[in-house]
């Protein structure tokens, strides 16, 4: 929330710089503006936006290879900055801003008013503007403590990985051990962080997978997990516990749902490392989790699903060509959908989610449009935005591979590509973590929806016609 108000008034400032911008523009045919003050500046336009959106990751000690915390440093980037931001690869943020679902926790895309600033600068020659009105330096949060520590205190479990060391130059590299939990009970999840740890593992962890595995057919807990996880629905592994990424906070399930975590459980890592032009020695990473109190045990469970979108041919990419799979999943259950988080690789190129309701009616739920292997952003909807389908919805998937010589990030068009670990061959899949819901709970939570709407909807006209200029 904290992070949401600053984003506002970030925003607000890059607007109004992009209204000055337009202004000078438009004063330009006749008498140019003059004044200093009409231009862009650093200190009052850019720097705003560098502090929400860029500076977590670059800055020292962080992953990204440069930093970005003053005027200096931004003036020699400006080029590169400008090629990135307007092609939409920095920050990383790839969701599609003009189709579906744009409420998320995590958003640290820019507007379109923002990238205008920071090209509007660049362009109109990289004024750094009067020290007056550089913002104070930024406050991060300190990298080394929980996140939810703030809110829950310290976790109740923590999970360790063994140490990695990577040397100073090499391809990047993933590190995928196995650690037991040490769990002697069941226990339901209600919260759960990943950070990266030891001697500067911030600056080499790109991202971090871990998966819970435990047998669950033969836990005493088979009885409840059954009741509350997918209404009776396939049982398996716990999946994908939880994913990780630079300036990405702890995961918090809403009241009432959550993951449940079985005795003898075991975390598989999986560290995507990128070496920094320095030798890393023994860092590692962490898993916090935060419980439930005992015996109290949340109606629903919240799994994280694996869509697939290769369908029944499955992946088949020529060179050369931008191949299209879908494949649909129907929902059994009444559900909310967490998150969004397509996986392909080299030449992944877009995915969308859309839903068919029982109605007949069609919704695109969300689409990245500029998909970026090496970044797999987890875009999480906002509470009171996260999608609410009936059960027999349809959920359709659709990947995009381009394999054409027009994707920067295709290796080789030449090559035909087929589904395979590696980076060089291709996945498509979505990774949504859902929570099933009871019929009951599905109506309810519908109609708060809409009474918020509505209500939201009568303030909005009448202060519009209370005040034609805000
Ligand atoms: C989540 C971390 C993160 C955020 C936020 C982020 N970057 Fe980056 N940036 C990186 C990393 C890591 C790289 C190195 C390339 C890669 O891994 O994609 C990079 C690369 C770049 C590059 C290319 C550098 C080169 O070598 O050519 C530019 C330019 C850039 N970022 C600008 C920005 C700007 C401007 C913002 C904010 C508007 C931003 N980045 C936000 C992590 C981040």
């Amino acid at each position: 929330m904290r992070d949401d108000t600053r984003k506002r008034a970030t925003r607000w400032i890059a607007t109004a710089g992009a209204a000055l911008v337009a202004t000078t523009v438009a004063g330009a045919t006749g008498l140019q503006a003059q004044e200093g003050d009409a231009a862009v500046t650093f200190n009052r336009d850019v720097m705003p936006i560098l502090q929400t959106n860029c500076q977590e990751c670059h800055q020292e000690g962080s992953i990204a290879p440069m930093s970005l915390l003053t005027y200096r440093d931004t003036y020699r980037w400006a080029s590169r900055i400008r090629e990135k931001v307007t092609e939409r690869v920095m920050p990383p943020w790839h969701i599609d801003r003009t189709v579906g679902i744009q409420e998320f926790k995590n958003d640290r895309g820019l507007t379109d008013e923002e990238i205008e600033t920071i090209v509007a600068w660049i362009d109109g020659g990289r004024v750094e503007g009067a020290p007056a009105d550089l913002p104070p330096p930024a406050e991060f949060p300190d990298p080394n403590a929980w996140r939810l520590a703030d809110e829950y205190g310290e976790p109740d479990l923590v999970v360790a990985s063994e140490p990695y060391t990577l040397a100073a130059e090499t391809q990047d590299k993933w590190w995928r051990p196995v650690t037991p939990t040490g769990l002697t009970e069941p226990r339901w999840v209600k919260a759960i962080e990943i950070k990266p740890a030891g001697n500067d593992a911030r600056t080499i962890t790109h991202h971090v997978l871990a998966f819970l595995e435990q047998d669950e057919e033969d836990s005493p807990m088979a009885a409840s997990i059954v009741q509350a996880s997918t209404r009776g629905g396939a049982m398996g592994g716990g999946g994908l516990f939880m994913e990780w990424a630079v300036g990405k906070e702890g995961e918090v399930f809403p009241d009432g749902a959550g993951k449940i975590m079985l005795p003898n459980s075991r975390i598989r890592w999986e560290v995507h490392l990128h070496a920094m032009g320095k030798e890393v020695v023994d860092s590692y990473v962490e898993l916090g989790v935060w419980f439930y109190p005992k015996g109290q045990e949340p109606d629903n469970r919240t799994r994280l699903m694996f869509f697939n979108a290769t369908g029944a041919t499955g992946l088949d990419i020529p060179p050369n060509q931008i191949a299209v799979t879908q494949d649909h999943h129907v929902l059994r259950w009444p559900a909310r959908l967490e998150n969004f988080q397509p996986h392909m690789h080299m030449r992944g190129k877009a995915m969308s989610l859309e839903a068919i309701y029982p109605d007949g009616r069609k919704e695109l739920i969300s689409q990245v449009d500029n998909f970026q292997w090496n970044w797999h952003v987890n875009y999480i909807y906002e509470d009171d935005a996260a999608p609410l389908l009936p059960a027999g919805t349809t959920l359709v998937i659709t990947a995009w591979h381009d394999n054409t010589a027009e994707n920067p990030n295709n290796p080789d068009p030449e090559q035909w590509v087929d589904w395979g670990d590696r980076t060089v061959d291709e996945m498509a899949h979505l990774w949504v973590d859902v929570t099933y819901l009871d019929q009951t709970e599905f109506e309810e939570l519908v109609a708060a929806r809409e009474a918020a709407r509505e209500l939201a909807e009568a303030e909005e006209s009448s202060s519009s016609s209370n005040d034609e200029n805000p």
